[in-house]
């Protein structure tokens, strides 16, 4: 058993098999959906989306209340072995997990026919009859939108400034690096505030409707 869970890839590979094979089991088995039916993929697209959700908000949190709090805790000459191997490493599954976030969130809304109604908050029927969950869905995708354009064209190439990751800014003098590492922070700490009326929308929709 500690050889197969010291080994991560091997973990995270089966604990997804055995997830889809769960959802199969349910989907399938019990819930008797045939595997092409759209509500098989509903189930599918939504478990992946909170998964993927995770791994993006997870590393969010992890910078807003683990790591950048800790930092001037940290020795000058001991602050390397976090910008230079735990923030890299940590941006990568931040960025792909957003990425993977919008995706999946998008195909879901397109996948339950409500994709166009929900990011015109309903406009795209006729307003007065906008379903009240096309709308509140339609209010926490784009907050998540918002918060992944900061990740991807804010956070991620300014992180990359502060912390000259693959050696992209060789040159950059100290007060650049500085700069661009507040202005990463500070819009990190605007996607920590947002991820949380971003979730109630995205919890609320199908709760409250
Ligand atoms: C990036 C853009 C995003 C889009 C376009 C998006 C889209 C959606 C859609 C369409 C739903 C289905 C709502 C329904 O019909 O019940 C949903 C649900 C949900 N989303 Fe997102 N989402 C995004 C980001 C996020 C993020 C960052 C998280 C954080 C973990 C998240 C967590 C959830 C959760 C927990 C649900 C509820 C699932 C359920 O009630 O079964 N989403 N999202």
């Amino acid at each position: 058993m500690a050889v197969f869970l010291s080994n991560l890839r091997f973990v995270a590979w089966t604990a997804l098999a055995v997830g889809v094979l769960f959802l199969i089991y349910f989907a399938v088995g019990v819930g008797s959906w045939d595997f092409g039916t759209q509500v098989f993929w509903e189930a599918l697209l939504r478990w992946s989306h909170v998964l993927v959700g995770i791994m993006w908000i997870g590393h969010l949190y992890y910078f807003n209340f683990t790591q950048i709090p800790n930092m001037p805790k940290i020795p000058d000459e001991q602050k390397p072995a976090v910008t230079k191997v735990i923030a890299p490493a940590a941006l990568y599954w931040f960025r792909w997990g957003a990425m993977a976030t919008l995706i999946t969130g998008l195909l879901l809304a397109w996948n339950q026919n409500y994709l166009f109604q929900a990011l015109t908050l309903g406009g795209a029927s006729d307003p007065s009859f906008a379903a009240p969950k096309e709308i509140l869905i339609g209010i926490g995708m784009w907050l998540a939108i918002i918060m992944w354009f900061n990740v991807w064209f804010i956070i991620w190439p300014n992180q990359q400034k502060a912390l000259n990751i693959n050696n992209k800014y060789p040159d950059l003098d100290a007060a650049a690096k500085a700069a661009a590492g507040k202005t990463a922070m500070l819009f990190s700490r605007t996607n920590t505030f947002l991820s949380v009326p971003m979730l109630v929308a995205m919890t609320g929709a199908s709760t409250l409707f």
